[in-house]
C-alpha cells in the first residue's frame, strides 16, 4: 500500500504523555497521544502484588513505566482520594495507603521525574470528557465507573472537581457502592434486570442533586452497555464509555502534561 507523505506526518504523533492506572487486579500504563487520547502501541500490565502496599505498588509501578524506557512526567491513578500529594481512603485497597505520600513515593521510586497523582475515576472522567463519550458536550458531565466499587468524577465545560467520592453517598439505607457496583451484581448473581433497577436508584440520586447534562459509564459492565443502559429508569440521559480500559491511563498521562494537584 503506498502512503503518502501527508498522511505519515499527519499520523505521527508528536504530544506524548505516560499514564499508569493502578487497579485491584492490574497495573497498566502506556505512552499516550495527548492531542487525542490515543494510546500509541500496546498498553503493558503487571499483576498488582498483594498486599497491594504502597512500596508494592510503586516497584510495579516502575516496572510498567521502565517496560517502556519512558523516562519523561508520569500521571498515576489510584483507587481513593487523593489531595495535596497524599492519599486519604482506601475502602477497596490496602489500608497501610491512608496517610502515604504518594507523590514523594512515586516521584522518588521514578527517579525524580514530576508526577501527578490522582484519583482513578477522576482520570478517567478527565479522558472521556476530552477524548471519548463526553467530547463536545456542555455543561455538567458526570462519569461513573462500575467495578469493585464506583468511582466518580465531576467535569464542568472540561474543568474536574476532583474526589467527589459518589460511591459512597448514602442511597437509601446503604452506600451506592454496596448495592450498585458491579461487583455487587456478580456477588448476589443477580440478572441485568434487577442490578439495573438498584443502578437507576443511584442515578435518580445523583441527578436530584447535582442536574448533570449526561452521564458516562465505565468499568468492565460498560462493554455490556446493551444489556443494562435501556433498563434504565432515571431522566439523564447515560451513554458508555468510550475509551475502555484505557481511560485511566489516558486521563493519568493529560493530569500530568497540565501539572494537575488535586
Ligand atoms: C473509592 C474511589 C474510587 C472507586 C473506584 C471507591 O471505593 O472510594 O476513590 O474511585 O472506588 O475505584
Amino acid at each position: 500500500m503506498t502512503v503518502s507523505a501527508e498522511t505519515e506526518t499527519a499520523t505521527t504523533p508528536t504530544n506524548l504523555g505516560f499514564g499508569v492506572d493502578v487497579g485491584g487486579s492490574g497495573i497498566k500504563g502506556g505512552v499516550v497521544d495527548l492531542d487525542t487520547g490515543v494510546l500509541v502501541g500496546e498498553r503493558f500490565k503487571v499483576l498488582t502484588p498483594q498486599p497491594a502496599t504502597p512500596e508494592a505498588v510503586a516497584g510495579g509501578v516502575a516496572e510498567v513505566v521502565a517496560h517502556f524506557d519512558w523516562t519523561g512526567p508520569v500521571g498515576i491513578t489510584l483507587p481513593g482520594v487523593v489531595t495535596g500529594g497524599v492519599m486519604r481512603t482506601a475502602a477497596n485497597i490496602d489500608k497501610s495507603w491512608i496517610g502515604t505520600a504518594v507523590d514523594e513515593l512515586f516521584g522518588s521510586r521514578l527517579g525524580g521525574v514530576p508526577v501527578s497523582v490522582l484519583n482513578d475515576a477522576d482520570a478517567a472522567g478527565m479522558a472521556e470528557d476530552a477524548h471519548g463519550a463526553g467530547k463536545d458536550v456542555d455543561g455538567v458531565v458526570m462519569m461513573l465507573t462500575f467495578g469493585t466499587g464506583i468511582g466518580s468524577a465531576i467535569l464542568i465545560n472540561g474543568t474536574l472537581v476532583p474526589n467527589t467520592e459518589l460511591g459512597h453517598l448514602h442511597v437509601g439505607k446503604k452506600e451506592a457502592e454496596h448495592i450498585a457496583a458491579s461487583r455487587v451484581k456478580e456477588d448476589k448473581g443477580w440478572s441485568y434486570a434487577k442490578w439495573t433497577e438498584k443502578v437507576s436508584e443511584v442515578l435518580s440520586t445523583y441527578e436530584a442533586l447535582f442536574w448533570p447534562t449526561l452521564f458516562i459509564a465505565g468499568g468492565g459492565i460498560s462493554r455490556k452497555a446493551d444489556k443494562w443502559i435501556p433498563l434504565l429508569t432515571n431522566s439523564t440521559p447515560v451513554v458508555p464509555a468510550k475509551l475502555a480500559n484505557t481511560a485511566g491511563i489516558v486521563g493519568a498521562a493529560m493530569a500530568v502534561s497540565q501539572g494537575l494537584r488535586t
